[in-house]
């Protein structure tokens, strides 16, 4: 089914419910990365300059249904106001007396951001009542939180609900025609680069994505789940020991779908991240064992940067190594150099997932690469091909 889209949506002098995802980094109480704000820029003026009125709702962090202060929007309204260059209201809750007199006021135009969604127990619980709440002073729906697109929360399924139905932002077009549109039909030869810590978290995504791949390379420590299980010793690295079945099955599907998988072949390993200074870089079949694998080593960067130069569409999710830790962070770094410098000779770039898209932006590489996803979770679920509740309830009523 097609998403209903904005254009298709009567706008003048109607107020929207705009559900964003602008949970934002925050740091001593700042905005320590305002990606999210920026990303939504393009919708608010869009409703803007057809005549609507916003109320915009998020969720920050993950509060667990009470008010910590510490996680208000307050910051995120001011810096949405800055960028708009307007005034943005902010109320200080989602629901309630307070908020009905602002939206009431709002002039068309004029932009309305709520407190933290999850402040209330009923929006993890998608709550039709609060939802009904947090619904009643809007006419139309907007969901542009792609980031938070895989939940079914109150304010992402429940409000749809009682609007019947709505309309996805520029941002969620924009995420959806690249995870799905473009990746049902890759430019050949097609690689997927998956790290990470869990097997778990990512075997799902690569299933789905297995007839369509030419190759698969796996970093990270989930890379060690696989070497296990071809009996190479992984000394104390993180290993599931409950997904080997489950490496051994993607072996087999690979070499049925001739799909070849790349593993490292030299770790950098230490005791434990806490002993950076005893890192010391080892062949992937020598790692000792009282040593843990922390990054993937420059001859497996090598090999990857080969792959991926052979590639014209190249997927990345999940950092090579414990990247916030030097110098652990080598082969993510690497990797992003890598895409960075094949996007300039026309290669198809896509990095999804909050790690690797921070290694990409730390290494100030962003504008480098085709494209950048505000959303990890959600990213891997559509990689996954499911079936999002939050999209399917946009159809509505209408
Ligand atoms: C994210 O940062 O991945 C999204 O905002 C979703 O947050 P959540 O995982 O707490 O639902």
């Amino acid at each position: 089914m097609k998403n209903p889209v904005l254009k298709d949506a009567e706008l003048k002098g109607r107020k929207v419910f705009l559900r964003a995802d602008l949970n934002v980094p925050l740091e001593d109480g700042r905005i320590a990365d305002d990606t999210r704000i920026k990303a939504i820029i393009p919708t608010v003026e869009y409703l803007i300059d057809h005549g609507a009125s916003i109320i915009i709702a998020s969720h920050l962090g993950r509060p667990g249904g009470t008010v910590h202060h510490e996680l208000s929007l307050a910051p995120v309204a001011d810096r949405l106001g800055e960028l708009l260059g307007k005034k943005v209201f902010f109320a200080p809750d989602c629901i309630g007396a307070r908020v009905n007199t602002l939206a009431a006021s709002l002039e068309p135009g004029g932009i309305l951001l709520l407190e933290n969604l999850r402040f209330h127990p009923e929006e993890k619980e998608d709550d039709i009542d609060f939802a009904r709440k947090l619904a009643s002073n809007s006419d139309i729906y907007v969901n542009d939180a792609f980031g938070t697109i895989h939940r079914s929360h109150a304010s992402l399924t429940g409000v749809p609900r009682v609007l019947r139905g709505g309309y996805i932002g520029l941002l969620v077009e924009k995420e959806l025609k690249v995870f799905v549109e473009m990746l049902s039909s890759p430019a050949r030869p097609f690689s997927l680069l998956i790290g990470g810590a869990k097997v778990s978290d990512k075997i799902s995504v690569i299933e789905n994505l297995l007839p369509r791949l030419d190759h698969l390379m796996i970093g990270g420590a989930m890379a060690f789940t696989f070497m296990k299980e071809m009996g190479l010793n992984v000394g104390t690295s993180l290993i599931e020991r409950d997904r080997l079945g489950a490496a051994r099955k993607l072996f087999i599907d690979a070499e049925e779908s001739n799909v070849d998988i790349h593993l490292p072949v030299d770790i950098v390993i230490a005791p434990s991240t806490g002993r950076p200074d005893l890192a010391e870089t080892v062949r992937a079949d020598a790692i000792p064992d009282n040593m843990a694998g922390l990054d993937i080593g420059p001859g497996t960067v090598e090999k990857f940067d080969k792959i991926i130069r052979k590639s014209c569409t190249v997927v990345w999710n999940g950092p090579m190594g414990v990247f916030e830790i030097p110098p652990f962070d080598s082969g993510t770094r690497g990797i992003a150099t890598t895409l960075a410098e094949v996007t300039g000779n026309g290669t198809v770039t896509i990095v999804g997932g909050g790690d690797s898209v921070r290694a990409v932006v730390e290494a100030d590489l962003e504008d480098k690469i085709t494209f950048i996803s505000t959303g990890g979770g959600a990213s891997l679920k559509l990689l996954q091909g499911v079936e999002l509740t939050a999209l399917t309830v946009l159809g509505g009523g209408k």
